[in-house]
């Protein structure tokens, strides 16, 4: 384990070659663009785009990976236009009605990170009831961020501590990266792996800021409703290769 890494998060970086990420994280970028090239409305995107949700929750069983992180909105969304945010909700509440019993086929778990109380009555019910039907999976755990944004997650963390400073119960001389971290949504599961962006952008915007600290990260140049088993699959071997040098040196 290198140094500096939070007390209790086992990097996989160390763990030898050939090595399964346990957590890989996604933003899903470039719907937009993918149907812009073929002439169609941004919601044909965002339907494809959920269809390469889908694929990518498959691989991840199916290559053993424990945790998959997507980020399917962030908190900068709210500045698409009123018609774009009803379609990708709805989508979500399509995706939820129809891949619910897949999930518990595949033993998925479903988490929640970000503010999703935001969201429409009826989509906050749906997604509180998959959570908890979901609850007692454990081949993986699929974390969605809905409403989330990185600086605002580490901020509330801190105010937390802060609460708990003033009221006498946390030494602040004794404040450190573990007590930060067990604050923060992402509480418990394991270290962040890999960090996969789609669509040629080369930017974190805003996600996952600090449990990327030690992530390999991978921007890719498809858009991400071309993202499939054959991307999944190479995206985990250059994660491989990668250990492989590191492990090496
Ligand atoms: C980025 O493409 C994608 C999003 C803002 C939303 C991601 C949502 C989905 C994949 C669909 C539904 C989600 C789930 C969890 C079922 P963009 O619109 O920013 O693309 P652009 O940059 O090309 O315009």
């Amino acid at each position: 384990m290198s140094p500096a890494a939070p007390k209790g998060a086992e990097h996989v970086g160390q763990a030898g070659a050939g090595t399964v990420p346990r957590h890989v994280a996604i933003i899903m970028d470039g719907n937009g663009r993918w149907a812009e090239k073929r002439g169609l409305p941004r919601v044909a995107g965002h339907r494809a785009g959920a269809e390469a949700v889908r694929r990518a929750m498959q691989a991840a069983v199916d290559h053993g990976v424990e945790v998959l992180t997507l980020y399917a909105f962030s908190s900068e969304n709210w500045r698409r236009s009123d018609e774009e945010i009803a379609d990708l909700t709805g989508l979500m509440r399509f995706y939820l009605d129809r891949e619910l019993d897949r999930l518990m086929k595949e033993g998925v778990r479903l988490r929640l990170i970000g503010d999703h109380s935001a969201f429409g009555q009826d989509l906050v019910e749906r997604l509180e009831a998959a959570v908890a039907r979901t609850a007692n999976n454990n081949r993986l755990t699929l974390v969605v961020a809905l409403n989330y944004g990185s600086r605002s997650e580490i901020a509330e963390a801190a105010r937390r501590l802060a609460v708990k400073a003033a009221a006498g119960e946390l030494d602040p001389g004794q404040l450190d990266e573990t007590s930060l971290a067990a604050e923060l949504q992402t509480h418990g599961l394991p270290e962040l792996d890999l960090l996969i962006r789609t669509s040629g952008e080369v930017r974190l915007s805003n996600f996952l800021l600090w449990q990327a600290a030690y992530a390999e990260l991978l921007f890719l140049d498809m858009l991400w409703p071309d993202f499939d088993e054959t991307a999944f699959a190479d995206a985990m071997e250059r994660f491989a290769s990668r250990q492989r040098r590191f492990g090496g040196r």
